[in-house]
């Protein structure tokens, strides 16, 4: 299929990679710089390989201005992975508090709940996770060793427009972030954050790689039974190279930090191009949703997420039909999450704004036709 015909890829992750990127690997593929070898056919100790990984911690930290107070993780496991290994490295009082607001922040807490006990600041399941409670009504506990939450939840469409201060509301537990479904997305205030994860199968690469981003007074605080491949402190030693890490996700993900980067747009760094773009990719297709008779969106306006999109038609009946004319108009991997069905239009970094005009016009369409 010629390049300039691919479909506009909807998909919540593993999700479509920039194009240049894809091209980059593909001219790469069997021979990386003239080498003569492909990247997963070197030894991650090698010079050329070592030179792959630093330049890519590099740009991810220069991407998402990530102080040097921090080390960055390139870990396996996914988010889940990273569920477990959180309160692996960091639950040493017992108790950890979560803020439950969709599917991931619940996945979560049964993970924590295996090495802590887990105390619930609050949860959305009452309203099926359509909003997220005011601040007012969260209960902390007194001696957390961390309070948790998941900055997008992917499947539900609802996110923190931004973190909380924890400091400000009196506690000294460090925050930590799942931002697996909007990193890069936006920029993070390194100032509330203790540990950041992300699988980055969403905005930042293939699906392999965990990118765990740790405070470093965080570290050595990991329980004896934590797993040497999940242990922040061992891979912080190692540089990420305890055993063998996912090479080739890494290798990819280097590309798409280099291809963020090259997102700067005039006097706007490119985290602040591309969440510009990523506004208005959003503000367009919500607003097609709330002029519309066919469609709606279950979440509470205040909490909308720009990355994931889940929406439903008022005749659940024309679902079906709507994502196979979708398909048939190039517009794909549209579908909603088993647990709500409808549709979700997942609008990553490299969806660019003309897949979701596209959409837009289709269903807009589509309504004509079903009226
Ligand atoms: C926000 C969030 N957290 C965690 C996960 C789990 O990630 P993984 O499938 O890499 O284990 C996902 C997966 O989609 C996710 O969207």
């Amino acid at each position: 299929m010629p390049t300039d015909s691919r479909p506009f890829n909807f998909s919540a992750g593993p999700s479509a990679m920039p194009l240049a990127v894809l091209e980059q690997i593909e001219n790469d593929l069997l021979s990386w710089q003239g080498q003569g070898l492909s990247v997963m056919e070197m030894s991650h100790r090698s010079d050329e390989f070592m030179q792959i990984c630093q330049q890519a911690e590099q740009d991810f930290r220069c991407l998402l201005t990530i102080p040097e107070h921090f080390k960055i993780l390139f870990m396996q496991g996914g988010g889940t992975g990273a569920n477990a290994a959180i309160p692996l490295n960091l639950s040493q009082s017992g108790v950890v508090d979560m803020l439950i607001t969709g599917h991931w922040s619940a996945h979560s807490k049964l993970e924590a709940e295996k090495y802590a006990k887990v105390h619930t600041v609050f949860s959305g399941a009452q309203d099926n996770y359509r909003s997220i409670a005011p601040i007012e009504q969260w209960r902390f506990s007194q001696n957390a060793a961390y309070v948790q939450l998941c900055s997008n939840e992917t499947v539900h469409g609802v996110a923190f427009s931004t973190l909380p201060d924890l400091a400000a509301l009196g506690l000294n537990a460090p925050l930590v972030v799942d931002c697996s479904s909007d990193i890069a997305s936006r920029a993070i205030d390194w100032s509330l954050v203790g540990v950041a994860f992300a699988g980055v199968q969403k905005n930042l690469g293939p699906a392999g790689l965990t990118v765990i981003v740790v405070r470093e007074d965080l570290l050595g605080r990991a329980l004896p039974i934590c797993p040497s491949i999940f242990n922040f402190e061992l891979l912080a030693q190692h540089h990420s190279m305890y055993n063998t890490p996912p090479t080739w996700s890494i290798y990819v993900a280097g590309l798409v930090f280099q291809w963020s980067l090259a997102q700067r747009d005039g006097d706007l760094t490119a985290l602040a191009a591309i969440e510009a773009r990523n506004q208005r990719k959003a503000s367009l297709l919500y607003s097609a949703i709330e002029q519309s008779e066919l469609y709606y969106s279950q979440v509470d306006k205040a909490v909308r997420s720009k990355m994931n999109v889940p929406f439903f038609l008022h005749n659940p009946a024309l679902t079906t039909t709507f994502l196979q004319q979708a398909k048939q108009q190039g517009l794909i991997q549209l579908a909603g999450h088993k647990a709500l069905g409808g549709v979700r239009a997942s609008l990553y970094n490299a969806m660019p704004e003309a897949g979701v005009q596209q959409l837009v016009s289709f269903m807009q369409q589509f309504e004509r036709s079903h009226a």
